[in-house]
């Protein structure tokens, strides 16, 4: 039996289908959001064929539990310790943040260890990649580059090079001649990657798919895409700075929230192997609003300054402005400390900023975060040999925080010797050397102890 094209309406946004055009989507309410495509099954399956014999789970072997270090640790390290064969990565990021530079320089690592990489691209021409590799100084006879946008053309390609290993930057840019709708819509990109998952499943070869963000901040075909691939890495830093963090957010062969930490300088990514250090690096000697936290990103303790700047607003409406914490936090500490009489911010203009350009979203920043607004507020230092960690409750009460020990050490490596926390986490961690562990229960506890002498 023979299908009928038929024609459905997807929205761009979520993926949801539906027979009949709408003005917003039923699934997730985006206004507009519906386009017509045009399914034409070709009655073949593009998907991985057959099914396996059942096994008992001990019986399955782990032979193929190799994995390709590219050599680039950070890199190796965010995917779970080196790419797995058969495995589809995605790699997503802003326009411009580094991800062509990066998959360019993980082929050409490991297109020197022997695996012959093919680097597809429908968005620049063999010259700009070319003048690209030239800056990054990339040079290997086993990397092959081949342009264009149709992805049969592509496969037919992969036929006669055989490659180990597979790039294609980027999805969104890439089409399927079995689908009518333009390149970049959420049919399109679904089929392509299907097709590219059942080749990377069939094959053994590891597939990296460089993926657009959207203005909301999501891969363009969004959860689609996630689902559908093994690997998700974010590529994300400040266009300001110089730093780029990469992080999984889904990894099916490794942990999520690892980071890995690049510089993007003149010859293209380097490795930070000691990021804390780096952004402690500038960090301005006894000025009050600055306070350091060990926060944790995956396995990875990492010492960040939080910065705050407290003033009079002249403004009916005093301004809240946070970058790289949440917003929302602010308030909440705002009103904490306002209702435990510790400190009436209410008039106030608050500027919070994590330095370095870093994002973060723990609850464990909340005391470093009320104690650098307490400090500027007061217009007192706080000492620059504490670090600091700990939730804030609403009732001002100082709660324990996960993995205090490694957040200790992290501290004790880069020279500090006394560090704030909660009394649970002081009580439930072993003591290390030179390092002064100080436990609190409450925010006034807090405050005595950091700004007013010998309480
Ligand atoms: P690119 O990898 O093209 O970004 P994406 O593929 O994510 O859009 O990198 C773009 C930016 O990186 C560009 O603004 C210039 C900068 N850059 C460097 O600073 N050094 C380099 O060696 C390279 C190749 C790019
Ligand atoms: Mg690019």
């Amino acid at each position: 039996m023979t299908k009928q094209a038929r024609t459905i309406y997807v929205c761009q946004s979520c993926g949801c289908q539906a027979p009949k055009w709408m003005g917003r989507c039923p699934d997730c309410g985006r206004w507009d959001s519906m386009v017509e495509e045009t399914s034409r099954p070709s009655g073949k399956r593009t998907g991985p064929s057959g099914i396996s014999q059942a096994q008992t789970i001990d019986a399955i072997s782990l032979a193929h539990e190799m994995r390709l270090k590219t050599g680039i640790a950070e890199f190796d390290r965010t995917l779970g310790g080196g790419v797995v064969p058969g495995s589809m990565v995605l790699i997503g990021g802003d326009p411009g943040i580094g991800k062509s530079t990066l998959v360019l320089q993980v082929l050409e690592r490991l297109s020197r260890q022997g695996c012959r990489a093919l680097y597809l691209s429908g968005e620049e021409s063999p010259q700009q990649i070319r003048l690209r590799a030239d800056r990054l100084a990339v040079h290997s006879d086993n990397l092959y580059v081949v342009t264009g946008t149709c992805i049969e053309d592509f496969l037919e390609k992969m036929d006669s090079l055989k490659p180990d290993l597979l790039a294609v930057d980027s999805i969104q840019t890439v089409y399927t001649d079995t689908i009518d709708s333009a390149p970049g819509s959420i049919g399109q990109v679904r089929e392509v990657a299907s097709r590219l998952m059942a080749l990377a499943k069939q094959s053994g070869v590891p597939v990296f798919l460089v993926g657009h963000v959207t203005k909301e901040g999501s891969i363009a075909g969004p959860k689609v895409l996630e689902h559908l691939v093994d690997t998700v890495l974010y590529f994300e830093g400040d266009r300001g700075h110089v730093f780029r963090i990469l992080r999984s957010v889904k990894n099916r062969f490794g942990s999520t929230n690892e980071i890995g930490v690049f510089e993007m300088k003149d010859s293209g990514l380097t490795e930070v192997a000691n990021p804390s250090r780096i952004f402690l690096e500038e960090r301005p000697e006894n000025v009050p609003g600055s306070v350091v936290i060990p926060c944790l990103e995956g396995t990875r303790p990492l010492l960040v300054e939080i910065q705050a700047l407290v003033g009079p607003s002249p403004l009916g409406m005093p301004r809240r402005t946070a970058i790289g914490v949440d917003h929302n936090r602010i308030s909440l500490l705002v009103a904490v400390l306002g209702k435990k009489m510790v400190m009436e911010l209410i008039d106030q203009d608050i500027f919070v900023n994590v330095a370095g350009g870093l994002k973060v979203d723990e609850p464990a920043a909340d005391l470093g975060i009320v104690s650098a607004m307490m400090s500027s507020f007061l217009d007192k230092p706080v000492d620059r040999n504490l670090v600091m960690f700990g939730e804030v409750g609403l009732a001002g009460e100082i709660r324990g925080v996960s993995q205090p020990d490694m957040r200790i050490r992290e501290a004790k490596k880069l020279g500090f010797s006394r560090c704030l926390l909660s009394q649970s986490n002081k009580e439930g961690s072993s003591p290390v050397k030179n390092m002064e562990l100080v436990g609190v229960e409450s925010i006034e506890d807090v405050y005595n102890l950091l700004f007013i002498p010998n309480a």
